[in-house]
This record gives C-alpha cells, sequence and structure tokens, in this order.
C-alpha cells in the first residue's frame, strides 16, 4: 500500500472518530481543524476501496505556458540591405571570417560539454563591440551545415542590430515584451532579393532577426517581463542558436535581467579600451549566469592563422 494511500486512510479514519467530539490535541489545536486542513474537498476525495486505479492514475502535468507552433516560412520577409564593413563575416574570406570562425569554434567546444543553445552577449560599457560580435557571430553561426539561427537584438534603448543588417527596427521584442505583438510578428527574415550578393543570399536565409522594437522609456521594465524566458522557450525548437545582444551591464540591469533566460554569457572586451577592472566587474554583475568567456574584440594584432602558413585565410565554404 502506498504511502500517500495510508496517510488519506488514517485522516479519513481521524476525521470520523473526532465527528461531534471537540477533542484539544497537544499542539493546541482542535484536531477537527487540523484534519480540515488536511482534508480533500468533497467530490475529489478518492474511492479508498480502489486502491489501484488510484495508485496508478498519473496526475495531469499542466504546462505553465503553452508554445505556439512556428513555421520559419509563415515569418514575415523583409528587404534587407546588410552593411559589409560591419558585418564582415558575411564577406567569402578574410581575418573576420577566420576569427569568428574561430570563436564559432570554441562554442561548439562548449555545447559538446553542456547543452548551449541560447548566448546573450554583453560588456561592462557602452561601444566595446557587443552589437559588432553579436550579429557576425550570428551570421558565423548560420553559415556552418545551413544552422537556423535568431538573432535578438535585446539591447531595447539603443538597439543598432537593423542598422547592420540594413532592415526595420519595428516591431521588435520590446512590442512581444509589452504584450502588443506575438513572436511570429517581430520575427522578421530577408526576401530573397539578388542585391544581397552570392554570399548573403547563401547565409542569410538562415538567419531570423527579432530587432529592438518600440521599447520607448519602458525599455528597462521590459527587460525583466517573463515573456523573454517564454520567447526562449517558445523559439528554442525551431533553431540551432540562439544569439542576443544586449545593453553594457554597468550602467543598467537590463542585460542581467535577459541572461537569466539564457544558457550562457559571452562577455565583451575592447582591444586597447577596456580596462581590466571594468571586465572585472562586468563578470561580477553575471555571476549568477554561466559566462562562458570574454571575446577580446578589435586588437591590433588578431592573430590569422591562415597566412602563419603562408596563405591567405581559407574560404568559408
Ligand atoms: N572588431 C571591430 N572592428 C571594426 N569595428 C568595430 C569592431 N568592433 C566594433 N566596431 C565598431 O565600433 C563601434 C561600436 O561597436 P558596437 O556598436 O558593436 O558596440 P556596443 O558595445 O554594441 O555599443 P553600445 O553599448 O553602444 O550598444 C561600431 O561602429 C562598430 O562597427
Ligand atoms: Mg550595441
Amino acid at each position: 500500500m502506498s504511502r500517500i494511500y495510508e496517510a488519506l486512510q488514517k485522516a479519513e479514519s481521524e476525521r470520523k472518530a473526532t465527528q461531534g467530539s471537540q477533542q484539544t490535541i497537544p499542539n493546541g489545536l482542535r484536531s477537527e481543524a487540523a484534519v480540515a486542513e488536511y482534508e480533500i474537498p468533497v467530490g475529489q476525495r478518492p474511492d479508498l476501496t480502489r486502491e489501484r486505479e488510484f495508485e496508478v492514475e498519473a496526475p495531469e502535468i499542466l504546462s505553465p505556458y503553452a508554445a505556439p507552433a512556428l513555421d520559419l516560412n509563415n515569418v514575415p520577409r523583409h528587404t534587407w540591405t546588410p552593411n559589409y564593413t560591419q558585418l564582415p563575416s558575411l564577406q567569402e574570406r578574410g581575418p573576420a571570417v577566420e576569427q569568428f570562425r574561430s570563436l564559432r569554434s570554441r562554442i561548439h567546444e562548449l555545447r559538446d560539454i553542456h547543452p548551449l543553445k541560447s548566448i546573450l552577449v554583453s560588456s561592462g560599457l557602452p561601444q566595446e563591440g557587443k552589437s559588432f560580435v553579436a550579429a557576425n557571430l550570428a551570421v558565423s553561426l548560420a553559415r556552418h551545415k545551413n544552422s537556423k539561427v535568431l538573432l535578438i537584438d535585446g539591447d531595447m534603448r539603443r538597439y543598432t542590430l537593423h542598422q547592420l543588417l540594413g532592415c526595420q527596427p519595428h516591431p521588435g521584442l520590446a512590442d512581444y515584451l509589452a504584450g502588443k505583438a506575438e513572436m511570429i510578428e517581430v520575427m522578421q527574415r530577408a526576401e530573397d532579393a539578388p542585391a544581397l550578393g552570392k554570399q548573403g543570399a547563401a547565409i542569410l536565409p538562415n538567419l531570423t532577426f527579432i530587432a529592438g522594437g518600440n521599447g520607448g522609456d519602458k525599455a528597462a521594465d521590459l527587460s525583466g517581463n517573463p515573456r523573454f524566458g517564454e520567447l526562449i522557450r517558445a523559439a528554442s525548437p525551431y533553431f540551432d542558436w540562439i544569439i542576443v545582444d544586449s545593453s553594457p551591464v554597468l550602467p543598467v540591469s537590463d542585460a542581467v535581467n535577459l541572461a537569466r533566460s539564457c544558457d550562457g554569457v559571452l562577455l565583451v572586451a575592447r582591444g586597447g579600451v577596456t580596462k581590466f577592472p571594468v571586465a572585472q566587474r562586468a563578470q561580477s554583475e553575471l555571476k549568477a549566469s554561466n559566462i562562458l568567456g570574454f571575446v577580446l574584440n578589435a586588437i591590433e594584432q588578431a592573430p590569422q592563422v591562415g597566412t602563419y602558413y603562408g596563405y591567405d585565410a581559407e574560404k568559408e565554404e
């Protein structure tokens, strides 16, 4: 007989034994009151003679959030005119392609150790290269084995990713978090356009983008909205990677809020600019999250794997 069953049976017999009496039990509570607290409302009380059925009946597990199904073919398509200078990883070859490919390999290695899909990119202060790294990493991931990548502009105060991709910033994350739009309505993909060139035409179809959106002065409050976690959970089954750009972590807490829903955090430090204590404080602000490591961005003498061997950096595909 199960312990739950025994407890229910004991409670039932105690209830019957104390009915009509007002006995005081040692802790000072009237036994009637004590049993009442324990009682299952009439109508839901199990039939104790049907022990077997009661034991095997599994309770229905209700998910607190039922994610809507997503068909990427239904995501709205818009004209994108990417900025190839700010998105060097879109190019066919070159040092940036090589560096982002190295970063991508490290991230793949980390995924071999722990589950990793959603990565927030942040840094201590403004202008250290968060958006540059987030967008180029997303492109680099999207050109590897046809991976499906979702890039989210989580900097709802100063969103810039739409400028790199050359598309509209609205509607976007802020509209979704405010409950003004559904997930699919704030997503966008590049429409097939010959203007994208051979390389862009091959890579951008794997990229889905959520821009910053209309946050206005509500941006700070929106970052703490539980709908962000719901978005990540709902989108996860449809993408290989989710990359989230964010605000600097020292002046405002938005990135710390968003990081709670992501599997890992990548911190950016800008070569010759970011001071060590700033990097340390950024790391400390995000200590509750899984910090994957630092990206040292914009250093003068980036190691170039290809040229080291006397060749140009290898062509990606
Ligand atoms: N490795 C790089 N090589 C060349 N330019 C870069 C590099 N990294 C960043 N930049 C340039 O520096 C400027 C700031 O970069 P970015 O916007 O990515 O910083 P940010 O940390 O996102 O800033 P903010 O906190 O204001 O959002 C941009 O003009 C960007 O193109
Ligand atoms: Mg930025």
